[in-house]
């Protein structure tokens, strides 16, 4: 089939842009994908096994802090549209370790946006540059009131201060050079494919294994929780629908304080896996709090649902069973990634290519 468009996704190894490049490579044949990523701990590029002989669909490893390979990258391509997911995502490695997310949230961004700036400079027709953030970089809330597309940002962790810069540079560079850019703040996703540091997949490892849950605090902090497909679906609604110099925020009208989350999760632990009721709850621990940890995030998503008619999943239970069984029959999955045997696969599939 005729290539109509090159569409370059960044971070499509990870937990979300894995899912995005799925959806986009099944749904879009005539678009040509090319998934670009570094491969840090958390890029798996098992999660593509399905798709990754599609004949639209190509993989390129590259450190989007390097300026040079991404020069070269959009010379090669010359991509008409581009979906940024790739970054250092996790708050707590954030504050044991915080120059990686200068380097690759802050620098990368930037060299994704001159590349993409140098390469479209003389027709911004029908171009388009999609920043992918979160939540995060508004800050935190009190019991009331919900993150809006106009809601001051205040973020507090170097994670969401790195998001907020990059957001801000792509901002810049609409109003600035006219770049097409737009941007989406989206609240936590959780599904199948997460890397089992961030509370969901790291919970139901925990309970399958009988080992404890820790709970920061006294989990009394609030997330929104959104399910990845719900993410992707609109993602590909705002790359094209979304209008450049225009920002949506994404979320699940789904708010869940940690420990009833993590209640609920035992409950459905204990049912899958044929245990007493009560059995999965003994295994929550209550451990010492992330510094400065943020209380309540929660996403007003009008503007989106308004003008695109998107909406979010309604049953989050039903959520979760669903990511439950993922992890439940892909244990194979989940031993590589603990074991870091997922970093071969690379060196398997792609050596000599
Ligand atoms: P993830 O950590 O699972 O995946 C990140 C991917 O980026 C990995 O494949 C990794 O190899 C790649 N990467 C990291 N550094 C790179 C570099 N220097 N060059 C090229 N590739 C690099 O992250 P995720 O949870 O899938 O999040 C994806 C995006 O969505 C991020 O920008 C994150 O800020 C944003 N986001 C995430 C959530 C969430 O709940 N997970 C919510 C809102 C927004
Ligand atoms: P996380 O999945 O790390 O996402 P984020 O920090 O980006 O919201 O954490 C979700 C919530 O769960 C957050 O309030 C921190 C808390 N948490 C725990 O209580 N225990 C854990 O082991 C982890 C990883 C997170």
């Amino acid at each position: 089939m005729e290539t109509t468009r090159s569409v370059l996704i960044t971070g499509g190894a990870g937990f979300i842009g894995s899912h995005v490049v799925r959806r986009f490579v099944n749904k879009y044949p005539s678009y040509l994908i090319v998934n670009a990523d570094k491969l840090t701990y958390a890029g798996n590029l098992e999660n593509l096994t399905d798709i990754e002989k599609k004949d639209n669909y190509i993989f390129e490893k590259i450190d989007i802090a390097d300026k040079n390979s991404v020069t070269a990258l959009f010379r090669k391509y010359s991509f008409h549209g581009v979906i940024h997911l790739a970054a250092e995502s996790h708050v707590d490695r954030s504050i044991t370790s915080p120059d990686e997310f200068v380097i690759t949230n802050i620098v990368g961004t930037v060299n994704l946006l001159n590349a993409a700036l140098n390469c479209w400079k003389n027709n911004f027709d029908n171009k388009i540059f999609y920043h992918i953030s979160t939540d995060e970089v508004y800050g935190t809330l009190g019991k009331e009131g919900k993150f809006t597309e106009e809601t001051g940002y205040d973020p507090r962790s170097p994670y969401s201060a790195s998001k907020a810069s990059s957001d801000h540079m792509v901002r810049a560079y609409f109003h600035t050079y006219g770049l097409p850019a737009l941007i989406s703040n989206c609240s936590n996703n959780y599904g199948p494919n997460q890397f089992p540091e961030k509370l969901i997949p790291l919970a139901i490892n925990n309970i399958k294994n009988n080992k404890p849950v820790p709970v920061y605090g006294k989990g009394e902090n609030i997330r929104d929780w959104l399910y990845v497909e719900d993410h992707s679906a609109a993602i590909d609604i705002l790359f094209h629908k979304g209008k450049a110099g225009e920002t949506y925020n994404i979320g699940g009208n789904n708010e869940w304080k940690n420990i009833d989350l993590i209640r609920m999760l035992c409950r459905i632990m204990d049912r899958k896996l044929v245990r007493s009721e009560g059995t999965s709850e003994k295994l929550i621990t209550f451990v010492k709090d992330r510094p400065g940890h943020d209380l309540r995030y929660a996403i007003d998503s009008t503007k989106l649902c308004r003008e695109t008619g998107w909406s979010p999943l309604p049953d989050f239970e039903a959520g979760l069973e669903k990511t439950v069984e993922w992890y439940l029959n892909n244990t194979g999955w989940m031993e590589n990634v603990i074991s870091g045997d997922y970093e071969k696969y690379y060196e398997l599939m792609y050596s000599g290519r």
